[in-house]
């Protein structure tokens, strides 16, 4: 086990009302990439993912379909959500269902600790809801239907009618931690993530906060409030709470302290509810609040958010067969800015898999290793003398490690992957100048061979190392090419930040010529 510095990353629990698409998926490969990156790094990393099972939108499903929402909820995790991850290759340390047992009875608790400290209230409530959203809808976020809904009050995200609520509830004296949170986000201007998702929930708080409504007595489907059995707990309340019910709170102090607090990755659409009514709920708690929120943007499909009640929802596994896991998790990594609004398309998509992928660097790796199996019989060259030009690739190499590092601990994937490109690029230029095939006709330029085939080949290494959080299936079919595993041990094993580091391969190593990494795909139009 790891004793490096912690590293907590969540995702949002997705809702199993339906069935995932790339926009969810988009989510887990980020959190993914980070957390592999903070792993192969030595840190202490706990990749925590899972799915949000309670509330009217699933209960309205599951009716809908004839089932009750617990079968409805174990049948799409098991077909539909569990099944993703491994199409995408997460590797999450786990897995948490709001209808655990370990959950539910430290919502339980969690919420009796704030009802004895006076946190909570009985009131009566009037508001309109969006079920989509599970949300009683601010007035910024409610707008006037068009078309069928013409005249009547929709949700400006959903655009689906609001429904009137009228209930007595239980409250959450949020409207009493305004001022601790506004202080938090200006004593730690990182808690908020990227800038601009900062200042929009600082000119949100600075409106005026409202207590909130946190339970439900009109269904049951619910965690039910342990002083009031004829409520249950609301949604996103219950949800927010399986950040700190994965990692033991209430039972396992132990993992609790090992593990929290939490950097949390969100979809914007969700990031006031974690970055104010989680930070509030926590300090209500007396428990830390988490250590940052960052914001992703939305993927959108001809200009829009992409959405299965909007029909632009694409299923990840449209994109991994044709194109295989690594392109997915390579492609929204690159193309799209982590942090801003991003638009997927199919041509870019196939423009960026051949371009980068398959020629940048499959095809540099093929020839690399080609060229070792034809001039030095499979075995990796001893370099001579070191000229500028080789001594240029060793800084390239170690100037994207550190740079590539820095921006994944900014959270700037896209940056990182920029930064190891720069590597790809500057071999492939490197190869093109030095003309490898041409030294090979000449006897007296044998060493000098060596020192360009010996560069090449380190570049690769450093190469896979980098790229295996991104592109892990690639990464260790050229590790195993390389055979670095019996020199330099398991790909996932090699500390990437010290990846940029020159002259790791051993010279005289065996290397294997390697398969076609990303074949062409031909486009079916
Ligand atoms: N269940 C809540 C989250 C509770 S977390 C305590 C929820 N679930 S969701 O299934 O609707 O959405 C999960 C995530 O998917 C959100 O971060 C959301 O932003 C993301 N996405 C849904 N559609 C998306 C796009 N079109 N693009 C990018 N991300 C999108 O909200």
């Amino acid at each position: 086990m790891s004793n490096g510095s912690p590293f907590f990353i969540t995702t949002p629990i997705f809702y199993v009302n339906d069935v995932p698409h790339i926009g969810h998926a988009y989510t887990e490969v980020a959190a993914d990439v980070l957390a592999r990156w903070h792993r192969q790094a030595g840190d202490d990393t706990w990749l925590l993912t899972g799915t949000d099972e309670h509330g009217q939108k699933i209960l309205r499903t599951a009716t809908a379909n004839g089932v009750t929402p617990r079968e409805w909820a174990d049948k799409l995790v098991e077909e539909a959500w569990l099944p993703m991850l491994k199409t995408l290759d997460i590797r999450n340390d786990d897995f948490i269902r709001t209808t655990d047992d370990r959950h539910g009875k430290n919502v339980k608790k969690f919420l009796q600790h704030l009802y004895d400290g006076g946190h909570i209230y009985a009131g009566e409530f009037e508001a309109l809801y969006c079920v989509g959203c599970e949300e009683f809808k601010p007035d910024s976020e409610i707008v006037m239907g068009t078309g069928e809904y013409e005249g009547v009050k929709v949700c400006a995200i959903h655009s689906k009618p609001l429904e009137l609520l009228q209930e007595k509830n239980y409250f959450f004296r949020m409207s009493d931690f305004q001022d601790r949170l506004l202080a938090l986000y200006e004593e730690r201007p990182d808690f908020i993530q990227p800038a601009s998702a900062r200042n929009e929930v600082i000119a949100f708080v600075q409106q005026g906060l409202k207590d909130l409504s946190i339970s439900r007595s009109s269904f049951d489907w619910g965690i039910t409030i342990p002083w009031d059995s004829t409520h249950v707990t609301y949604v996103w309340f219950d949800a927010l709470l399986n950040y700190i019910t994965a990692v033991g709170y209430g039972e396992n102090e132990e993992e609790f302290s090992r593990r929290w607090p939490a950097r949390h990755i969100v979809g914007k659409d969700i990031l006031r509810f974690h970055a104010v009514i989680w930070p509030a709920m926590l300090m209500a708690a007396g428990i830390e609040v988490p250590k940052s929120v960052f914001a992703h943007g939305w993927l959108l499909v001809g200009g829009e958010k992409m959405s299965k009640s909007k029909l632009t929802g694409i299923a990840p596994n449209e994109i991994t067969d044709t194109f295989g896991s690594d392109a997915f998790r390579y492609y929204f990594s690159r193309a799209i800015s982590f942090g801003q609004d991003g638009s997927f398309s199919w041509e870019d998509l196939n423009a960026r898999y051949h371009a980068e992928l398959a020629n940048g660097f499959g095809n540099l790796a093929s020839r690399v290793l080609a060229m070792n199996a034809r001039y030095y019989s499979g075995s990796i060259p001893s370099p001579g003398t070191i000229t500028d030009a080789d001594r240029e690739i060793q800084s390239i190499a170690e100037r994207a490690a550190i740079e590539a590092n820095k921006a994944i601990e900014a959270f700037q994937i896209h940056e990182a992957l920029a930064h190891v490109w720069t590597v790809v690029d500057a071999l492939n230029g490197y190869i093109t100048d030095q003309e490898p095939w041409a030294l090979a006709k000449d006897e007296s330029a044998r060493e000098r061979l060596g020192t360009v085939l010996y560069t090449a080949t380190e570049g690769l290494r450093v190469l896979a190392v980098l790229l295996s959080p991104v592109i892990p299936r690639a990464t260790e079919k050229l590790w195993a090419a390389l055979n670095a595993e019996s020199a330099l041990g398991a790909l996932v094993e090699q500390n990437i930040r010290n990846a940029g580091i020159w002259g790791q391969l051993p010279p005289g190593n065996p290397v294997e010529a390697l398969e076609v990494l990303f074949p062409r795909v031909e486009s079916s139009s």
